[in-house]
Parts: structure tokens; C-alpha cells; sequence
């Protein structure tokens, strides 16, 4: 880059006003806010001269990408999750990957919550009869549901996002059982009442189970068919986190012949296709990925996803940066 140019930026989604505002104080944007997404050579042709990109969970930054774009410097996720970029591809071509942890922990173990108790009282099908004309009125055994009080809270990955869900317990006089790659560390483990428990104890004594690990090959279908008739009969099942945990086909199954009572699901496999099955299962909550979908929420990512890049195309050090490895030496040069 030389000293005289500011650098060029490729936003891939639309963002906010004041997320532009911010970027083109620095640099040179190409903004796409009519929100229609790139194709992956579409991409490749837009970021072609650009020193950076801003992208979402829907665009993949993999080794042919970044072959396409020499020039490209940085890489900032506007997601927590960053499963859909290649972060030792871009270590190897010198680009640095970032994402946005922590301003999204409180949003998203609210939307888990809402699907707890949204599969346990049944209120989206309670809804849709509501709607179809079908309530005539009370009945003592009327769509009865599950208390979540009092009741056993299994999460599945610690991170923030697992422990700000396990916090929120503490209100509902639960039992909390957590499993992790290793325990927290026992200070957390009080914070979050919580107590670590083998992942086969976990599906087996949880009543609700909620799935907040990241996406990996080590965490493809990490609930499948057998994991599922591990669970309670009774169990309710909370995938906010990445679709791809969870085998949707063995969940349909599951849900289907009474395997476990529910399921409360923001993200699928290949999203925004769902299953149609799901379409016509009453003991599953759907909602639309929205985990981190606040207002304030999502204008604190947009705005932390800039302010990494910024970072890292003035040569400093993105406060979110995934691979330090990436400010190599070439990468270094490129800025004396
Ligand atoms: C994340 O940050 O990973 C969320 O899924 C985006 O909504």
C-alpha cells in the first residue's frame, strides 16, 4: 500500500450508517448494501485490489479466494463463530483473520433462553393455533407443556456465550451441568453454579440440552441418532450455536418418534434451506439464525468487525486477531 492512498475496503453485506461513516473516515469502501450476497467468483472479482474485507457468515474466504486477491491484508468476520473462513489459509498468505467475541455473549444466551421456554411452554404452536381459530377456550389438559424451573440445564461448550447462559439459570432455581474440552476454572464454575460433568452424563441426565460449541470437523454432528437416544425421553434440545452439530436428518427422527420431547433450533444445515420436515413438526421451535440479533448487538459487531480491520490495515494489532502467526514478516514489510 503506498503512503499516499487510503486503503480499499470490500464490505460484502449491508451494515450500518454509522459502520460506513466510521470505515470511509480511513478508507476507500465499496459497500454492497443491497444485502444481495456476492457468489463466491463475484467475490473474487470485487475484492480484486482491495486491502481489505469486511465479510459475514454467508461469504467463504478459503485458499482460492485468497489466490485471487494478493493484495488482500486483513479479514474481519463480522460473526463470533468463523467457521466460514480459512484461517490457515490466510496465516499462510500473510492476511490476518479476525471476528467479534464478547459483544454478542448476553444477546445470544437470551435467544437460547427463548428457545428453551419457548420449546417447553410450546409457544410457537400454541401461536399458530391461536391464529387458525382453534382455541375455544380454557381446558385443564390444554397444551400442556414442561416446567423449565427447577428443572436440569445440560450446555454443551463453556465459552461466554455458554457461561452467560448458565448465569441466567440461576433465576430459574436449575440444576446446571455443563461438559467442556477441560473444566472452567473454578471461580467460573461458581459464577455459573455450574458443575462439570462427562459429555455421555450430560446427555443422560440434562432436561434441556443446549449446544453452544463452535463448528469443526471435530464438532460435525457431534449430536447425532446415537447421541439423541442417550438423552431423556423428556429432553428438549437447543442448537443456537452452528448448524452442522447437529445431524438435522437423526434430530427429524428423533423428534418424530418421541426419541426426546422437543427442540429449540436458530441454526441448521445448510441454512437458509431448512429440512422441510422441520416445516411440519409441532414439537420444534425454528427461528431464523437470529442469535446475536439485536439492534445495539448487531451495531457493536458491525462496528468491532471495523474497527479490526482498521487495526490491522495501520499496521497494528486487531484487538480480535485469530492468528498472530499472519503478521509475518512479508506482511510487516508490506507497512515499513
Ligand atoms: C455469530 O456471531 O457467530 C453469530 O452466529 C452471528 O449471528
Amino acid at each position: 500500500m503506498t503512503a499516499n492512498r487510503k486503503p480499499r475496503v470490500l464490505v460484502t453485506r449491508e451494515v450500518f450508517d454509522e459502520t460506513l461513516d466510521y470505515l470511509r473516515q480511513h478508507c476507500e469502501v465499496f459497500a454492497n448494501q443491497n444485502d444481495v450476497p456476492y457468489a463466491p467468483e463475484a467475490l473474487a472479482a470485487k475484492l480484486t485490489g482491495c486491502d481489505g474485507l469486511i465479510c459475514s457468515l454467508t461469504d467463504r474466504v478459503d485458499a482460492t479466494l485468497l489466490a485471487a486477491a494478493p493484495q488482500l491484508k486483513a479479514v474481519a468476520n463480522i460473526a463470533v463463530g468463523y467457521n466460514n473462513i480459512d484461517v490457515p489459509a490466510c496465516t499462510a498468505r500473510g492476511v490476518m483473520a479476525t471476528n467479534t467475541p464478547g459483544v454478542l455473549d448476553d444477546s445470544t444466551a437470551d435467544l437460547a433462553w427463548t428457545l428453551m421456554l419457548g420449546a417447553a411452554r410450546r409457544i410457537t404452536e400454541v401461536e399458530r393455533r391461536v391464529r387458525a381459530g382453534e382455541w375455544t377456550g380454557w381446558r385443564l389438559k390444554q397444551w400442556l407443556g414442561v416446567d423449565v424451573h427447577h428443572a436440569t440445564l445440560g450446555i454443551i461448550g463453556m465459552g461466554r456465550i455458554g457461561q452467560a447462559i448458565a448465569r441466567r439459570a440461576a433465576g430459574f432455581d436449575m440444576t446446571v451441568i455443563y461438559h467442556n474440552r477441560k473444566p472452567v476454572a473454578p471461580e467460573l464454575e461458581r459464577k455459573c453454579n455450574a458443575a462439570y460433568v462427562s459429555f455421555d452424563e450430560l446427555l443422560a441426565q440434562s432436561d434441556f440440552i443446549v449446544l453452544q460449541v463452535p463448528y469443526s470437523p471435530a464438532t460435525h454432528h457431534l449430536i447425532g441418532a446415537a447421541q439423541l437416544a442417550k438423552m431423556k425421553p423428556t429432553a428438549i434440545l437447543i442448537n443456537s450455536t452452528r448448524g452442522g452439530v447437529v445431524d438435522d436428518a437423526a434430530l427429524i427422527a428423533a423428534l418424530k418418534n418421541g426419541t426426546i420431547r422437543a427442540a429449540g433450533l436458530d441454526v441448521y444445515e445448510n441454512e437458509p434451506k431448512l429440512h422441510p420436515d422441520f416445516l411440519a413438526l409441532d414439537n420444534v421451535v425454528l427461528a431464523p439464525h437470529v442469535g446475536s440479533s439485536t439492534e445495539a448487538t448487531r451495531k457493536a459487531m458491525a462496528m468491532l468487525a471495523a474497527k479490526n480491520l482498521l487495526a490491522a490495515l495501520q499496521g497494528g494489532v486487531p484487538p480480535n486477531l485469530l492468528n498472530p502467526e499472519a503478521r509475518s514478516g512479508r506482511w510487516l514489510n508490506l507497512h515499513k
